[in-house]
């Protein structure tokens, strides 16, 4: 049976809604579950890469010439770019700071849109990865574009929170845009975060993201849990930080009914 990968783009143009917390502990469950994955540090913040690496050698990585702005600059195929993690079945393209300047690599390009899914077409086509998860930057514009054009489909994390909310339909507006030129891309749902349980407003807040149309939202929410942070100060993913914590449970179960969606068994 032939292999696929499927690729999972995380992004959301409202800042600190949980995009790369989700990209990293959603890629480790899965690669605890057997798949294999792998994780590419979209951002010139590089926080997906300080998720699995100590600091020194996310900034060794992010100067030297091994890393996805380089790739893209050099218009190399990612391949040669993949370092592995400490964690069996997961790997990483780790990012730059120069990603600050991708939008004017970009400008001049030939089917500009279309350079990262380019770079990751032979790494996609040898079938050697189940997942490929990007963690997107919170913008909206060239390389977000390019993010989604890469995709398969994209999980929009959103915070449960007032201005949580404030800038969905941006996103939404953003993806019809992207469905010019990547028809196939399908929003897979939307992630509620760092939720507040105790808080009616959450509450509302998740029937009010229910009630658009066309518009799935999971099962899973992930709640507030200061060992996320803890673990990010660790550069380990929640289940390896703390095993046992709600949030290694919550982004478990989350991993697993995103594997059942894109197997089609929603
Ligand atoms: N479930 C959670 N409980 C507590 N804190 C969380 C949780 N999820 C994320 N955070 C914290 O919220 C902040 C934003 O999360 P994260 O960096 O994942 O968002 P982001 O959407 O990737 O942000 P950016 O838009 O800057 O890329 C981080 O400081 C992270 O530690
Ligand atoms: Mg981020």
């Amino acid at each position: 049976m032939e292999k696929k990968t499927k690729v999972i783009a995380f992004a959301n143009n409202k800042g600190g809604s949980g995009k790369t917390t989700s990209c990293a502990n959603i890629g480790y469950s899965l690669s605890v579950l057997g798949r294999k994955v792998l994780l590419l540090d979209g951002d010139m913040q590089l926080n997906l890469s300080l998720s699995f690496f100590p600091e020194d050698q996310v900034l060794e990585m992010a100067m030297g010439g091994k890393n996805l702005y380089q790739a893209i600059k050099k218009q190399e195929e990612l391949t040669d770019y993949i370092v592995p993690t400490a964690y069996d079945n997961l790997d990483l393209i780790p990012s730059s700071t120069l990603m600050s300047g991708i939008e004017y690599e970009l400008f001049t390009r030939w089917q500009r849109e279309f350079i990262l899914k380019r770079a990751l077409k032979e790494i996609k086509e040898s079938g050697q990865y189940d997942y490929i998860l990007l963690d997107a930057p919170p913008t909206l514009g060239g390389w977000v574009m390019n993010i989604l054009c890469a995709s398969d489909y994209v999980v929009m994390p959103v915070e449960a929170s007032p201005w949580g909310l404030f800038g969905v339909a941006n996103m939404f507006d953003f993806l019809q845009d992207v469905h010019q030129l990547n028809a196939e891309l399908k929003l897979l749902g939307i992630a509620v975060t760092k939720a507040d349980g105790r808080k009616n407003y959450v509450r509302q807040t998740i029937e009010a993201l229910k009630q658009t149309e066309g518009v799935h939202v999971f099962d899973q929410v992930i709640r507030i849990d200061s060992e996320v942070e803890w673990a990010q100060d660790d550069s380990k993913p929640i289940l390896v930080h703390r095993k046992n914590s709600r949030s290694a449970g919550e982004y478990m179960e989350l991993a697993k009914e995103i594997e059942r969606d894109v197997s089609g068994n929603r």
